[in-house]
């Protein structure tokens, strides 16, 4: 089957299936190509939360389908590839948090939606990369755990002094792993540059960042600032809608082959056609915990 018509039976099944395709901003282009919202995770959950379609088709990895399944337990929603973990993710367990819970017995639990549904479900409010700081300071509660990133709670500290994070030492590999020389190297070879970060990167990173965003952050910084070049401080896919959406403007990735997860580029055209033909593989979540697990999603789209 050429990709032409692959395309055309996708779109064809589809609209018989009443589905919509969402995909983050780190999927192979063919996919953000086809999908109805490419987003970063906020706007995917916030988009799975108010669809009125029956199917969701989720390109992305299976943190971000959970979210979708949190927020929509009456529709089918579909991951076209059932093993697409998140490195993150898979760092923490529930009982690393009921031991951080047990050590900080007055702070809340604010849990980046990087996270498996079970995780959720034992935390009081989740974050994204795009509201993590406007969480954390809407939050009643001098006291935070802020799971399972460190980089990200490291950088919300910054915003409030006057507050303690503590957090668990995840991370994401694709951005942790990030040096900052690498990025002084790729600035000396690009002196007019504007250094983006995505807060997943580490202190010494960020501290060198102009700007410091989630990836439809950089989307819209890319659009809107004068400036026409820039240095991209995250997941290597994001290049792709970058430029698109940027003929006249020129993105350098700092470390391309590093910053590359591989979980974000398993799916494929031939999946997703697949996937719309069987509805399977289906996110099945058990009620107990994605009901919990949906008041902490709740509260966060609440205060966005
Ligand atoms: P955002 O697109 O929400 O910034 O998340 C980045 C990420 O690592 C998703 O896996
Ligand atoms: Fe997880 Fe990092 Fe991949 Fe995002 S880029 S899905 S945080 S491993």
């Amino acid at each position: 089957m050429t990709k032409g018509e692959l395309i055309k039976d996708i779109l064809k099944l589809k609209k018989e299936r009443k589905a919509i395709i969402l995909a983050h901003n780190y999927q192979p282009p063919e996919i953000q190509d086809i999908a109805d919202l490419r987003g970063d995770s906020l706007e995917l959950s916030l988009k799975a939360s108010k669809t009125d379609a029956e199917v969701i088709v989720f390109c992305g990895v299976i943190f971000m389908a959970e979210t979708a399944k949190i927020v929509s337990p009456n529709k089918k929603v579909l991951l076209p590839v059932k093993e697409v973990p998140c490195d993150m993710a898979d760092m923490i367990t529930v009982e690393d948090v009921m031991k951080l819970k047990e050590e900080h017995p007055n702070a809340k639990v604010v849990t980046y939606v990087n996270s498996y549904a079970e995780i959720k479900a034992v935390s009081d409010l989740c974050c994204t990369s795009a509201n993590a700081v406007k969480v954390a300071g809407k939050i009643d509660a001098k006291e935070i755990i802020m799971i399972p990133d460190m980089n990200l709670a490291r950088y919300t500290q910054r915003f409030y002094p006057d507050k303690k994070i503590y957090y668990f030492e995840g991370f994401c590999p694709f951005h942790h792993f990030l040096t900052p020389e690498e990025v002084i190297e790729c600035k000396k070879k690009h002196p007019n540059a504007v250094f983006i970060a995505h807060p997943e990167c580490k202190p010494e990173v960020i501290d060198l960042a102009d700007h410091v965003a989630s990836t439809s952050g950089m989307l819209r910084l890319a659009k809107e600032l004068d400036d026409k070049e820039f240095i991209i401080g995250t997941e290597v896919g994001l290049l792709y809608p970058l430029q698109k959406e940027n003929p006249d403007k020129k993105f350098y990735h700092p470390s391309p082959e590093k910053m590359l997860c591989k979980s974000m580029k398993k799916m494929s055209l031939e999946d997703i056609l697949r996937s719309l033909e069987t509805l399977e593989p289906e996110v099945i979540l058990p009620e107990e915990i994605r009901s919990k697990a949906y008041q902490a999603v709740k509260r966060m789209l609440e205060t966005v």
